[in-house]
């Protein structure tokens, strides 16, 4: 199902793509008041699966919270929910859109009296940077426009709003013939890019700015601390100054759309020999082989879409599922 047809549900009720439609009065078109996510399921030699799905609904009602939006659907309700839009759709792999807004009511900026409504959307959507990224790496530049400033937009939160500084640093990169731009916080430290977080590789040690730099605990980024850790490699979260980029031996984005790519240059200078760095192909190769079932699912991290298809992760229970960390 591409981007435009299927079902989509709302509020409870499977409706068709076409008349899934909210007033253009309604409160989060003026003023960006809904929490999001973005989510993948994988086709997997198991069977479909959606990947960290409970992490990122935990995120959803998380940043829901944030902003005092109270769903009227259960978190565990919504989680169900996307699972049976994704088998009403009968995709075998998609991207997941749940969405929960503020809808129609009043224009007040007081949001209160406006109805806290939900949708899920899902829709086949493949490489974000092109599958030709994944393996040779993206040219990126760091963005003229920073992440928020601590107490202003509240960055833990995946908040439509955030979106507009997102939509300037990339717009910014792709105006200027890059594929991403990287934004610094209000102190100049390393953050993210629009859309994904940040790592980079220097003397065997893999650096991602802390959640204190301005940016989405994304999912996909613990993910991979987690699977760098399993395979022995040292991991800091910490502070990095912004030319920690042009000395790093390695670079390369994680998010749910990006996946794993790697960063081939930042402001046209090449990062290390301006290939794919081992370690990034390490990770790489972990996440995707986990996703392929090359690699066991030790943490539980794949849930199982449709009926007859396992519905425990694999590996869950047995002794290949021991953390590590
Ligand atoms: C601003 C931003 N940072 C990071 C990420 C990566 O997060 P995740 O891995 O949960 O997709 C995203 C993607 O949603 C994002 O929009």
């Amino acid at each position: 199902m591409a981007f435009g047809s299927g079902t989509i549900w709302m509020n409870g009720s499977f409706v068709d793509w076409a008349d899934a439609k909210i007033h253009v009065a309604a409160h989060v078109v003026h003023y960006g008041s809904s929490v999001f996510e973005g989510a993948r399921c994988y086709k997997t030699p198991r069977g479909s699966a959606c990947f960290q799905l409970d992490a990122h609904m935990r995120r959803l009602y998380d940043s829901a919270r944030i902003y005092r939006m109270e769903p009227t659907i259960e978190l565990s309700a919504m989680t169900q929910a996307v699972v049976e839009t994704i088998r009403k759709n009968q995709l075998k792999a998609c991207y997941i859109r749940p969405i929960v807004y503020r809808g129609y009511h009043t224009l007040g900026v007081n949001p209160f009296p406006c109805p806290i409504d939900a949708a899920i959307l899902v829709w086949e959507w493949g490489a974000y940077l092109g599958q030709d990224a994944l393996e040779r790496g993206v040219d990126v530049r760091v963005a003229s426009w920073a992440r928020s400033a601590p107490n202003t937009f509240p960055t833990l939160a995946k908040t439509s709003a955030n979106y507009a500084n997102s939509q300037l640093i990339k717009m910014e990169a792709i105006t200027e013939g890059y594929s991403e731009g990287i934004a610094l916080d209000t102190f100049g430290y390393l953050s993210e890019g629009s859309g994904q977080n940040l790592f980079l590789v220097r003397d065997d040690t893999l650096y991602t700015p802390p959640l204190t730099a301005a940016i989405l605990p994304g999912i996909t980024r613990s993910s991979v601390i987690t699977i760098a850790k399993d395979l022995g490699y040292r991991v800091r979260e910490e502070m990095l100054p912004r030319e920690m980029l042009y000395i790093a031996d390695e670079a390369f984005f994680a998010g749910t759309a990006v996946e794993i790519t790697p960063i081939r240059s930042v402001d046209k200078i090449e990062i290390g020999n301006g290939k794919r760095g081992p370690m990034t192909e390490t990770i790489q190769r972990t996440f995707f082989g986990i996703i392929n079932g090359e690699v066991p699912d030790r943490h539980g991290w794949l849930t199982y879409v449709y009926p007859g298809e396992p519905l425990q992760p694999v590996g869950a229970g047995s002794p290949a599922s021991a953390k590590t960390t």
